[in-house]
Parts: C-alpha cells; structure tokens; sequence
C-alpha cells in the first residue's frame, strides 16, 4: 500500500498521493501506546495525528492536533473563510482544498432557470470565489455542478482519509470510509495555512447491524432509527462507527446516506468500515486504483477484535421498518405502521402538499432509480402525483446518467419537477407560492433535517423527513396517512392497486454520464490571477488585517453590553437575511450581538451609549466607539458562544473595536476563534463577580504585561459613583494563542512569518 496513487482524479499529476505508510506508521505507534485493540474509526483519526508519539490520547477528554487530507467548502462559508487565508498573505493551500457552489441557487420554477437567476444575482460571489480559487490553488465547482458532499463522494472521498469541510454535512463521506468532519471557516483556514486542527478525542458510537434490508425499507430508514433511539444530542462529541454482517447488504451511497445524517443527532461524524460494495462505487466512478490500494490497506480500515465502544446499539434490518421522522425534529421517529395514528393523534394536517426528494442525502441513482420504479408503476394505472413532487440531483453527473437512463422522464412525466443541482429547497432557498406564509401544511421530504421554518421560513409547516421511497409513494397518493405497504390507491381505470416494492439498480449499468463540463481546475501560472472584488459590492469586502496589540489599548474600556441568559452565536452574529453579507465585514456587523438580551434592560439589542447616557441599538454604539478609537468589552453569562462555530461571532466584535470578552464561561469553539482573531477572552475567577458589572462601568484589564500560560488577569472596574471592584479573571491561552494576541490575529502571525 504505499504505491503512488492519487487522492482524486480530478488533481492527477498536482502530487497528491494517499499517503496510507504514514497512517500505518502512526497507528502503530498509538497501537504500541495504548496497548489495546482500536476501532476502525480510532484507527482513522489516530493515523492523520500530528505528533503520534506525545499527544494525549483519551476519548471524550482529551484534544487531538491532526492533520486532515482535504479541505472542501461550499459557497455561502468560503466566503469569508477565504477572505481570511487572503489575509495571511500565503501564496497557495497547503492541502488539496475545493469550493462548491451549491448553497445560493434558490427554486422557483426549475432547474435550467433557477440556475441561470442564480448566477446573475450572485455574479459578484461567483466571480470572486472563481477568482480566489484560482489564485490560491483550490478546484472551483461551478453552480450547477452539483451539492458538495456528492461531489465529494463522486470525486474525492478515499477509505481511511481525512477530510474536513465547513458544512455540517461533510460527514456523508463517511459512506467510503472517510472520516470527514464539518466545521467553521476558521478552522478550515488553519488547515489550508498548514497549521495543525485540534479536535477534542472522540468518544466512539459501535452500531452493529444484524440481517438485511428488504421491501420498502432503506438505507434512509437505519439513520431515522438511530437518531430517533440516539436524539438530536445522542451522538455529541461521537463518531457513530457502523459494523457488523449487516453492512455488507448496503450500497455505498446508501452508506453515504446514514453517514450524511448522522449530523442530525451531533455526531462528530458517523464511519463505515472498508468494504467491497465501497470498491465498486469506486471503481464505477473511474477509481478502480483507489480500490485496490484500499484492499491491500484494509486490516487498517476495520475495527481490531474486541475494540471497545463508549456506547453501543444494535439494529436487526431483517425487522427494520421504514420511518418517517417529524415534524420539526429530526429524531421524533414513528414506523410507518404506526404513522397514519400519530398524524390523527397529534393533528399534523392530513393533506401532503409537497413532496420533495433528492439534496445531499439522497439522490443516488439507487434512489432515483428506486424512486422511478415506484413513479413507473403509479404511471401503468393513470395515476399522476396528487401533491407538488420535486426531484433534486445531488449533482450534475446524477442528472445527466439519470436523464440518459429515463428515471428523469418516469418523475417528470408522473409530475414531478426537477431542480438545480443544488441545495435549494433543504436550506430554504425555496420561493413557495402554494401556501401562505403561517398557513398550517405537510411536505415530507428526502432531506436530513427539518427545524421549524427551515425548508420554506413558514413556521406552521410540518416537515417530515423519510426515505425518497415513501416520499415518491405518497405524493401519488397526496395524503399523510397513507402507508404503501397496506393501502391500495385508486388508478385511473377505478381499480384498486398496492404499490409493489420498489427496485432500483445500485449503478447505472452503463456506467455514469459525467454531463456538462462544470469543474474549474486552478490554472498552473497564478501569477497574473486578480481576485475579483468590485469596490461597490456589499456583499464582499476585503478583510482588514486587525491592529496588533499595543501596550495601553487595555486601559479605560466601555461595558458594550451585558448579556443575560443564553448568548449562541446566533445571538452574536445573527443568521437568516445577514447570511448574505457573510462575505462583507462591514455589513455583516450591522447585526453584531444584536440578539443578546441585555442584563440591565432585559431586552434585545440594548447598549448603554457613554455619549448619549441612553440605551441603543448595540451595533450603533459599537460603531460610534469605533469611530472615535474607543475600545470596549462585551460581558457574559455561561457558555457564551455555544450553538456553531460560526467564526463572525468573533471577527465582527474585533471589526467593531472589541478588546476583550469576559464571562462566566465560553463555549470551547468561539473561545478558540475570540484568541485567534486577537480579542482576549477571559472568565471571571468568581462567577458571582459577573454581579458587579454596570451598564456605565469602566474597566481596565490588568496584568496583560505578564501575559502567560497559566497567569492571572484582574479587572479593575470604576463605578459610575466612584467605587471601585478588583475582579480576578483567569484565562486558557498557551504560548501560541499569545503569540495571536501580540500580532493582532493568527492570521497577522501568518502573514508576518509568510513575509519573513
Ligand atoms: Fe445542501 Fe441541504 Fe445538503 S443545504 S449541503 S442539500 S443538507
């Protein structure tokens, strides 16, 4: 296994080999240090270490420093992830690094216009995202070549690589024996710069599957039974590793498929074990290469006898039923059996106004071809859909290999419309007409996830989410209650019919179409590659570099705001209508912590402003500061920061002229981002002082003099009446993240050392 093979077709001859001697290497030297049996996804993660020799290797406890394969971003988080790596001043990625334009594309009225709106209305983000790929070494895909992760799948997921991607669903890769993680632009940017990507050891999840799928049950309905036995926090700091004889029955997309919503219920990311049905989507997508390096590697890419699990389930297929889960939550599971009761018991509207299959998680062409059978069927007996029916192809190549095939027709012609290859309807780019907006409705989709609002913003829209199997067979029959495998419909003729089980071909026979050309390779001489940016656009800026620190800058800083209760980053740095301007620092400011409630008026948005004596709109006040070169801090409550890794909750306080941010505690990740965009986070030595701080305070950080690992802060406060309070404050930051505080930002200390 250490032949020179390429991770990807698409970068043959770039020097981008599988390098499986080194996990070899590493996974020895972890098996000789722990001395126990590994299971495979330890093996994984344990053979991308950095130091295999020193680190600290404890599950659930420990933080691993790991060195991933690849990067991939979609459109809507390369944004800013990009305008940072610009900012550190490197000429090119360090690894292998994608961008796929999948996330902007809104449906309306189908695929070929949806697309072409799409890319007038993002010109400015396309251009840019075309340009800075090109300039830094990184592969474009187009809009309209497809959603990341089956591009991913189709094109650069290997067995026993790394990935990383910022989009939550970058596990589906885990469907070819990839450990592939979604996490924030940040993060990313380290990768891309060379820097180690320091994640917490995971805890390991076995679930051992037992017998065989058949009938109307799919791949689909193992992940809606695990997330409804697991919960949307019952994978949490998890790799949920798959196993068992009952693996070897599925396909690899179908493996894609429970791995991509394994997202659902938190997990750090869900595996299969290597195998040959993963061989065969790896040789019918032209990488026989990559499967035979695999085989001869395999003894690494299962799990060692008697490795131990922190938590263990067991699935029998032979008796699993199908599921459809919802609404609002992904892991309220019913069977089918017992659907049609809950739909009466608990009032969710009977009527299926839309039935939606395909995105990321589903648009294999086993599920098309499956989704077809079933179309194919209701078409012999005159039957077209009842409800709206809408098809999205993961990717181009699924459309081109499903439109030479006849599965597109068979939907088409049952009624059905075909999207863009893109996200679309999943992320709420859906311009919905056939309801008005908090008119209570059912659609039920192949999709992963279904919070309240999130496929059409109507808050009284019930999404389900089940296989593309269920879904096709209950959009011919328009109503909720209907179970396909008992009820018959009525066809054309008057005559009753049930539905046959479906089939579906897990390949195309005729091997895959590749469609339109849609890939942008970098070109070999970047030189002369301008970055594109117009000046007037609000959508895109470019990213200041951040002032370094100067001694002073911590004396006679405003309380900004108070915050009490919960402050996610979504209260940081809302998400909705300013996700457009997440390339745009300036503007995407507008909304910094506009969601925080305000420990002294007990509301939204609230700041104290020194130079009005009133309370306003904290992002007004934040932006008067700035203009007058007056630093301030944020102060709050428990686990600040918690809900993403969204790295502006950290970049618009530092563009706002944030110093520092002190609370009771933070969330792990955004206190990681504050440190390295140059802010300094600290929490209260004494919870209870977090008591003592008023709205007109001013504060003073002592002790940055001797900032070290280890060493203590105080905070001098003066009270509007005089008094005053010392209050000790301790911090987290190793010699690294200080070295990011000097500079002014990580990124300053890369660029300093890439000009040095
Ligand atoms: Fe896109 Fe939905 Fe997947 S937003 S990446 S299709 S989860």
């Amino acid at each position: 296994f250490d032949r020179k093979v390429d991770m990807s077709n698409v970068e043959k001859g770039k020097g981008y080999f599988i390098n499986y001697k080194k996990m070899d290497e590493n996974i020895k030297i972890v098996r000789d240090r722990l001395k126990r049996p590994l299971t495979m996804s330890e093996k994984i993660v344990y053979g991308h270490l950095d130091d295999p020799h020193n680190e600290d290797i404890r599950r659930g406890q420990s933080y691993l420093k790991l060195r991933p394969d690849r990067v991939a971003c979609q459109d809507a988080t390369a944004q800013m992830a990009l305008l940072q790596f610009m900012s550190a001043g490197l000429p090119t990625v360090s690894v292998p690094t994608t961008v796929h334009c999948d996330h902007l594309i809104e449906a309306q009225v189908g695929g070929v216009k949806d697309l072409a709106r799409a890319k007038d209305i993002n010109k400015e983000v396309y251009d840019f995202l075309a340009t800075c790929t090109a300039k830094y070494g990184i592969g474009f895909w187009k809009p309209g070549s497809g959603i990341i992760h089956q591009i991913l799948l189709e094109n650069y997921a290997f067995p026993g690589g790394m990935m990383i991607g910022t989009d939550s669903h970058t596990p589906n890769a885990g469907g070819l024996n990839m450990i592939a993680i979604g996490i924030g632009g940040a993060d990313a940017v380290d990768v891309m710069a060379d820097i180690p990507w320091e994640l917490k050891c995971p805890k390991v999840v076995g679930v051992e599957l037992t017998g065989k799928l058949s009938g109307w049950t799919a791949p689909k309905d193992i992940i809606l039974k695990v997330a409804g036995e697991l919960t949307v926090k019952g994978g949490t700091g998890s790799i949920i590793e798959y196993k068992g004889p009952g693996v070897e029955g599925l396909s690899a997309t179908g493996m894609g498929t429970i791995c991509n919503m394994g997202a659902e219920i938190g997990a750090t990311t869900s595996v299969f074990p290597y195998n040959d049905r993963m061989g065969d989507y790896l040789r019918a997508t032209n990488r026989g290469e990559i499967a035979d390096l695999a085989k001869g590697f395999q003894k690494n890419l299962l799990p060692d006898a008697g490795a131990e699990y922190d938590n263990h389930i067991q699935i029998d297929l032979s008796s699993l039923e199908p599921h459809i889960n919802g609404p609002f939550t992904p892991d309220l599971a019913t069977p089918l059996s017992k659907f049609a009761e809950a739909v009466k018991k608990n009032d969710w509207p009977q009527e299926l106004k839309v039935g939606l299959i395909g995105s990321c998680t589903n648009s294999s062409y086993e599920d098309m071809s499956r989704s077809a059978s079933i179309a194919e069927e209701a078409a012999a007996h005159g039957l077209k859909v009842k409800s709206k029916f809408t098809i999205t192809p993961g990717s181009e190549q699924i459309r081109a290999t499903i439109a030479r095939d006849g599965q597109m027709d068979i939907l088409s012609d049952a009624g059905g419309v075909v999207l863009a290859n893109a996200c679309g309807p999943c992320i709420g780019q859906w311009d919905r007409t056939d309801v008005k907006k908090g008119e209570k409705n059912s659609i039920i989709t192949s999709y992963n996830r279904n919070f309240t609002g999130r496929n059409d913003a109507n808050p009284a829209t019930h999404a389900f989410v089940a296989s593309p199997d269920i879904v096709t067979a209950m959009v011919f029959a328009g109503d909720l209650t209907f179970n396909p495998m008992t009820d018959s419909l009525k066809g054309a003729d008057g005559k009753e019919f049930k539905f046959s089980d479906p089939t579906g071909k897990e390949l195309p026979p005729r091997g895959y179409d590749p469609g339109e050309e849609t890939f942008q390779a970098p070109p070999e001489d970047r030189s002369q590659v301008q970055v594109k940016i117009d000046p007037n656009s609000d959508r895109l800026e470019f990213l200041p570099a951040w002032e370094p620190y100067q001694p002073g800058y911590e004396k006679d800083l405003y309380v900004l705001v108070k915050a009490e209760g919960k402050c996610t980053t979504d209260h940081i740095s809302a998400g909705g209508p300013w996700l457009k301007y997440r390339g745009h620092i300036s503007n995407i400011s507008r909304n910094t912590y506009s969601g925080v409630i305000s420990a002294f008026t007990h509301e939204a948005n609230q700041s104290y402003n020194h130079n009005t004596g009133k309370f306003e709109s904290t992002p007004e006040v934040a932006l008067q500061y700035k203009g007058q070169g007056k630093r301030w801090v944020f102060i709050g409550g428990d686990n600040v920061g918690e809900g993403s890794s969204r790295e502006h909750a950290a970049l618009q306080p530092r563009h706002l002229g944030g110093f520092a941010a002190i609370a009771k505690s933070f969330a792990r990740i955004h206190e990681s981002n504050l440190k390295k965009q140059g802010l300094v986070a600290a929490t209260f030595k004494n919870p209870e002082d977090y008591d003592k701080i008023q709205k007109d305070d001013i504060v003073t950080l002592e002790g940055l003099d001797k900032f070290a690992p280890g060493s203590e802060l105080n905070l001098a406060v003066k009270h509007a009446d005089g008094s005053t309070d010392n209050l000790p404050l301790v911090h987290s930051y190793n010699e690294p993240q200080l070295k990011f505080f000097k500079a002014g930002s990580a990124l300053n200390l890369m660029a300093a050392a890439a000009s040095a």
